[in-house]
């Protein structure tokens, strides 16, 4: 199985989520044989109104960005993994950006995984470099170097597989990679068996572009 997973960050209104879900529903759904999983990590207000319009395209679950560290309770502006359960399958924790803009630790992140993982949504936790630390729980462990998001300067196949290895990871957990992964760079990763799928940004935009990255992982 391998992940594509779509994070659309602070970017769209309801209008562009409308035509990036009619450029999407162009898409042949049957060329999908239960080999690909889409995860679709939209802003908050869009999270069950794509739901609801992505169900006939049954390889297409929703993500959430980030969970709150605490339950359920007055903590205005937070969204509890209480709130998630039973709307997202999936929910990124520790993105490069929540850990520099929102200076979340450690500490945090490993209490956002364990929130997550008791409303059984499968945190996708991410890591810039061997320095950050890796909940024992974490079902998925993206590495996005800060060099290669947003940048254009996607890392090698070999310099990827090389950090992997280092991670002496178990077996349970599936590794991702994330940091300018387009329809031009996905392949060379794409034939790799130890590389489980991408963390997509800017070019998940686009809903074409993201279907071009699904022909290029399809086994053909
Ligand atoms: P990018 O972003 O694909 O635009 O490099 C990746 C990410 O930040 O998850």
């Amino acid at each position: 199985m391998k992940y594509l997973i779509a994070n659309w960050k602070a970017h769209k209104t309801i209008y562009e989520v409308d035509a990036w879900i009619r450029a999407f529903s162009q898409l042949d759904a049957s060329v999908i044989k239960g080999n690909l999983e889409i995860i679709i990590c939209p802003p908050y207000p869009f999270i069950y109104y794509l739901k609801d319009k992505l169900q006939s395209f049954p390889f297409c679950k929703i993500g959430a960005q980030d969970i709150s560290y605490f339950g359920r309770g007055a903590y205005t502006g937070e969204v509890p993994s209480e709130a998630l359960s039973g709307i997202v399958d999936y929910v990124i924790i520790g993105h490069s950006e929540r850990r520099y803009y929102f200076e979340e630790t450690s500490e945090i992140l490993f209490q956002k995984n364990n929130r997550a993982i008791q409303q059984k949504i499968s945190p996708i936790f991410c890591i810039r470099d061997s320095g950050d630390l890796i909940p024992p729980k974490a079902q998925f462990v993206a590495y996005e170097p800060i060099v290669a998001i947003g940048t254009g300067k996607n890392e090698s196949v070999e310099n990827v597989l090389a950090f992997k290895k280092r991670l002496h990871l178990d077996k349970t957990k599936r590794f991702i990679y994330g940091g300018s992964v387009n329809e031009n760079t996905i392949s060379e990763y794409a034939r790799c068996n130890e590389i489980d799928g991408f963390l997509i940004g800017s070019a998940s935009l686009y809903a074409l572009h993201l279907i071009k990255m699904m022909y290029h992982i399809l086994p053909l």
